[in-house]
């Protein structure tokens, strides 16, 4: 495979408006991450990806944009946005942005337009269509609750949203509406950015057909995804997006895609694929309950690892995934996927270093590199996420007490990324002075990452440490995977391997010492991580023990 500039980078996503205020308004800041930039390059940053921080009524968190061309003034101003473009390239790191193009906010002015005018060119923008016996055109839940069909006020139609009303989708159909999202997409990589996290893209195609499925819960509609699933063609609209735009740039882009058909997988991230890779969601995707988060399987040990192995082993084949522990959708790592007794600073070491040694490009998610953790909520109020307040209704519907309803939304909620970085002990862990717009998780005083940057102990120094080592060994890059001692239930085990070398990392997810089981193969190895101090006796493997190996 043709070597790329991205291949063997580390990248590390921000989530602005929990990152790090620095005017008191108790909302993150580009002033802050500007200021954090060093704090990145200690760790070893060389991509930063900001979730958006375009204009927004933020009805979910900026994922609804009312103008792409305009900072959202509590970010910031495009001044501020170029100053930390230069700050970055100066660091010699890359900023990719977040781009949403499956919809907008129904602020934006194309949507302003469309209604004002819902037989105009504009209203060709959205899917306007009309309605079926006095019932919206079809029966698709969107992925926020509730019809994905919207009335356009003072007509007979309705506009679809496969996320929340106020997240119209666009219409792909339209060469207009594609051409200025090209021309959009350009002017920001004429700025020098260096590409683009691209949000909820498989959504764009749609069955026009829109079919009725049949209904999968008590509200008599069924999952829209299904639709998506049922459309064909998603990959023309794809490879021209590509053309016109990222790859006049030798853009970096990294897809969010659900529900593709597994065997698209080449044309999606092959050489000359759509694009450059695509997020793996292999072990997030574990815990989709059949409704919702109220019946979420807990994760199953064997099962991750063995998804984990099905999904290196078959991207290898064609190029390269993002690996993530987690994200600003997803509940933290640490609580999700570790057993209860290795919910400690070992055993969060040693699930970041099964994850960011494995085949593929890590995305470090803000506070995962000082542990942090799933944060305790008392009351749905505590909450903002428009998904979470979804999924409680759905709970509280589906006949679930208020108390097994809140304590789904507390192991799943997106919110649980979204408290604020935990830069210190100091009131609101030093995130700001004034009031944080989404509460501070409580033990910020134990996890901070002021009481770990120079602790050559702590998770920070771990996750630096492994992040070096992918820049030092190319084996982390181009090494074939392979997993090691497949049988044993409560072992993690895999080794990476090219002409010059040969690594091994074993993991211990047990909570009892077992002779250490790879003594052999690791003869004569070098140890380059250890997650306990004392490393006299190698015989053994300690409970959430993790070593590395290299030869
Ligand atoms: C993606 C984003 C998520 C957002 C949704 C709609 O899944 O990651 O945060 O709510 O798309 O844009
Ligand atoms: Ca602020």
């Amino acid at each position: 495979m043709e070597r790329k500039w991205w291949h063997d980078k580390v990248a590390y996503q921000i989530y602005p408006k929990s990152f790090l205020d620095t005017n008191g308004d108790g909302i993150g800041d580009l002033r802050g991450i500007i200021s954090k930039l060093d704090y990145l390059k200690s760790l070893g940053i060389d991509i930063i990806w900001l979730s958006p921080i375009y204009k927004s009524p933020f009805v979910d968190q900026g994922y609804d944009i009312s103008d792409y061309y305009a900072i959202a003034e509590e970010f910031g101003t495009m001044e501020e946005f170029d100053e930390l473009l230069a700050e970055a390239k100066k660091r010699d790191m890359h900023i990719i942005m977040d781009l949403v193009i499956n919809h907008c906010s129904d602020k934006h002015e194309w949507f302003q337009k469309a209604l004002k005018d819902p037989d105009g060119e504009y209203a060709d923008y959205f899917y306007f269509r009309k309605g079926k016996n006095g019932n919206p055109p079809s029966n698709y839940r969107s992925y926020f609750g509730g019809s994905c069909w919207e009335k356009v006020p003072g007509t007979d139609k309705y506009y679809l949203h496969m996320f929340a009303k106020e997240q119209p989708d666009l219409n792909w159909e339209c060469e207009e509406m594609r051409q200025e999202l090209y021309d959009m997409i350009n002017w920001w990589l004429d700025k020098g950015l260096s590409g683009f996290r691209i949000d909820a893209i498989i959504n764009i195609k749609k069955n026009l057909d829109f079919p009725d499925f049949e209904p999968d819960a008590e509200d008599g509609l069924a999952a829209c995804y299904k639709m998506v699933e049922s459309a064909e063609g998603v990959g023309e609209l794809l490879e021209e997006l590509k053309n016109n735009t990222f790859k006049k740039y030798d853009a970096f882009t990294v897809g969010e895609v659900f529900n593709m058909k597994p065997e698209e997988l080449p044309e999606f991230i092959g050489e000359n694929g759509h694009f450059s890779t695509i997020f793996d969601f292999c072990a997030q995707c574990l815990s989709d309950g059949e409704h919702g988060w109220y019946d979420a399987p807990k994760i199953d040990f064997d099962k991750w690892r063995k998804a984990i192995l099905g999904s290196q082993l078959e991207t290898e084949k064609y190029g390269f995934k993002a690996n993530i522990i987690e994200n600003h959708d997803e509940p933290r790592g640490a609580s999700r996927f570790l057993p209860k007794h290795a919910q400690n600073p070992a055993g969060i070491k040693m699930l970041g270093t099964v994850s960011v040694l494995l085949r593929g490009i890590p995305f470090i998610y803000q506070g995962q590199e000082i542990g942090m953790q799933n944060a305790k909520w008392n009351s749905i109020d505590e909450y903002d996420d428009i998904s979470t307040k979804d999924q409680y209704k759905a709970a509280l519907a589906a006949g679930l007490s208020k108390e097994q309803a809140l304590a789904a939304c507390g192991r799943m909620s997106r919110d649980n990324a979204r408290t604020p970085m935990q830069w210190d002990d100091s009131a609101n862990a030093g995130f700001t002075t004034g009031t944080p717009w989404i509460k501070v998780n409580d033990n910020y005083d134990k996890i901070n990452a002021k009481s770990q940057v120079d602790d050559p102990d702590s998770i920070f120094s771990c996750y630096k440490k492994l992040v070096q080592l992918r820049k030092d060994y190319p084996v982390f890059v181009d090494g074939k995977f392979t997993l090691l001692l497949e049988d044993d239930d409560n072992i993690f085990a895999y080794s990476r391997k090219n002409e010059e070398k040969t690594m091994i990392v074993v993991c211990n997810f047990f909570d009892k010492e077992i002779p250490m089981p790879l003594a052999k193969e690791c003869e004569g190895m070098e140890v380059l991580i250890s997650n306990y101090k004392d490393t006299s006796d190698m015989s053994v493997l300690r409970p959430y023990e993790a070593r590395m190996y290299i030869r």
